[in-house]
């Protein structure tokens, strides 16, 4: 059975000529970090990737030496534990599927690198499915430790609703609503999943320019070379 189908809603990156909104990437990262992270692995991001796009270079190194990185083998062949530097790949839940099964009934929380992209609807999917848990329609029974969502195909899903008003306390001051952390942690995973997306557009938008300049030599070029034959 299907989900309900999400609405289309305006994100700053829908036109053909928009970016990404990127202050809202770097709420949705926190969003992503602080709730998100505890049953999420991200496996396709590299601290590095966050340099430039929602946080600077001093910022983006000390969030990842907060991090405890296992590494080695060292000289006598053992590993070691060292903190994080920019080239690690964010750090996983769980040490493997087994481990976040058993912490999560037997269900597997995905990756979220490429969700955006996975699944039908894209951003606007995420954004319905974290703001769309409501109690289940009469005749309609919930098994125990599942949850009712009608954005999630077949309506019964393993994760809780995890997103609530005030959750997270933002450094720029935007009020921290449900519906704002799940649009900022949207935004944050669709870039994940495209991170090439704003160069794309700019890209584009070059070719644009230089294809229009050279027709317009290539029109000039020919009036003026067919003129003697009028
Ligand atoms: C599944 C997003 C937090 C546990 C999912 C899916 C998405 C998602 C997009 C896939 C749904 C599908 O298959 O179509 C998020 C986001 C979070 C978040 C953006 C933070 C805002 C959490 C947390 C937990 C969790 C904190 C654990 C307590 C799970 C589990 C599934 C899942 C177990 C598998 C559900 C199933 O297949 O029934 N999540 N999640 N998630 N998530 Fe989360």
């Amino acid at each position: 059975e299907e989900g309900l189908h999400p609405p289309a809603y305006p994100w700053s990156s829908s036109g053909w000529l928009d970016s990404f909104d990127h202050s809202s990437i770097r709420r949705g990262y926190q969003v992503y970090r602080e709730v998100c992270a505890a049953c999420h692995s991200l496996d396709r991001i590299a601290w590095r990737n966050l340099v430039g796009v929602s946080h600077t270079v001093d910022e983006t190194r000390t969030m990842a030496e907060e991090v405890e990185y296992t590494d080695g083998p060292d000289d006598q062949g053992e590993m070691f534990q060292r903190p994080g530097k920019l080239s690690d790949y964010m750090p996983a839940p769980y040490p493997n599927e087994e481990a976040a099964r058993a912490s999560n009934a037997g269900a597997l929380p995905p990756d979220l690198s490429l969700i955006v992209k996975a699944r039908h609807g894209g951003a606007d999917y995420i954004f319905a499915l974290l703001t769309g848990y409501v109690d289940p329609p009469a005749g309609v029974e919930i098994r125990e430790g599942m949850n009712y969502n009608p954005y999630f195909p077949g309506g019964a899903i393993s994760m809780p609703r995890v997103i609530f008003d005030g959750l997270v306390e933002y450094d720029d001051g935007t009020p921290a609503t449900t519906s704002q952390m799940a649009k900022d942690v949207a935004t944050f995973l669709h870039w994940a999943a495209e991170p090439e997306h704003d160069e794309r557009k700019k890209n584009g938008i070059k070719a644009i320019i230089l294809f229009s300049a050279l027709t317009a030599i290539s029109l000039y070029v020919k009036r003026f070379k067919w003129a003697s034959l009028k």
